[in-house]
């Protein structure tokens, strides 16, 4: 099976078997740079792992250290409007699961939907709603993975939502929380599907994290997941959504992600 060739490709070339892993989103790369003794694993490399279309993600497995702690960062994530089945979308937290890695931790660019956000702001996601018209558990069940029905009422570890406020409060990050809506992409909403998703709940717009999210907690992993406020959504500002300012503002934060990351990984 693909899992097993990838699983076996990566033993290969390191050592560190993490029990924590982080995905890096869109323009949100330079976490990676803070492991030391690294190796990285190009996804090109790995057996049966989805290629990495997008502009500006990486394409690797970063293994390393943050001080005594062992983890791998998923530099690059793949996503369903380049095509890739909801399957190949989260192989990567299959691969991490079987190789070890218990806790993950989620990170993506989102559109804000609620008005007390402003362009930039950190927040944590507190629960999802998916609109992607799929999910990565349809199919016959492995067993060995987990149950049929998985249950998702705590979807986002509440004890590690509890210690990333911690964290926050501790380096004086504002730390927000809210509901992630998930769309497909890759158009950006219209002001009326903005509305419409406001109501209904959700307080973030994205294309990324609710597969391997669920994937995640078939498995029995605990998740933390941040969005950085990379613009206001659709509608709520009088101007359009281009998506080199997306990416220019993942850059302009990734700072203060990376202090928080630092923060709350040995916690976890
Ligand atoms: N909509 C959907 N996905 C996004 C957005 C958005 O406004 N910004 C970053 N990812």
């Amino acid at each position: 099976m693909v899992i097993e060739s990838s699983v076996d490709y990566i033993l290969s070339r390191t050592k560190l078997a993490p029990r924590v892993a982080v995905v890096l989103g869109s323009g949100l790369g330079a976490f990676a740079d803070e492991l030391t003794d690294s190796t990285d694993v190009h996804y090109s490399d790995i057996p049966g792992w989805p290629p990495c279309t997008c502009i500006d993600h990486a394409g690797k497995l970063v293994f390393g250290k943050l001080e005594d702690l062992d983890v791998v960062v998923m530099a690059g994530r793949s996503h369903l409007y380049e095509g890739y089945t909801p399957a190949q979308v989260t192989m990567g937290v299959r691969v991490l699961h079987q190789l070890g890695v218990q806790s993950m931790v989620m990170t993506n660019a989102a559109g804000g939907i609620n008005l007390a956000y402003s362009q930039g702001a950190l927040v944590l996601i507190s629960d999802h709603i998916n609109l992607q018209g799929s999910n990565p558990l349809i199919g016959v069940n492995d067993d060995s993975f987990g149950p049929r029905f998985p249950d998702m009422t705590e979807a986002y570890s509440a004890s590690y939502r509890a210690i990333a406020h911690e964290v926050a409060r501790e380096l004086e990050i504002e730390l927000a929380e809210g509901v992630y809506a998930a769309v497909t992409g890759p158009s950006y909403e219209t002001p009326a599907e903005i509305r419409y998703l406001r109501t209904i709940g959700a307080d973030l717009v994205g294309m990324s994290t609710v597969p391997e999210v669920i994937v995640a907690n078939h498995m029995g992993m605990r998740v933390l997941a941040i969005s950085c406020v990379t613009n206001m959504a659709a509608g709520v500002l009088p101007q359009k959504i281009v998506h080199l300012e997306v990416l220019e503002t993942g850059r302009r934060v990734q700072n203060t992600l990376v202090r928080f990351l630092k923060g709350v990984l040995p916690r976890l």
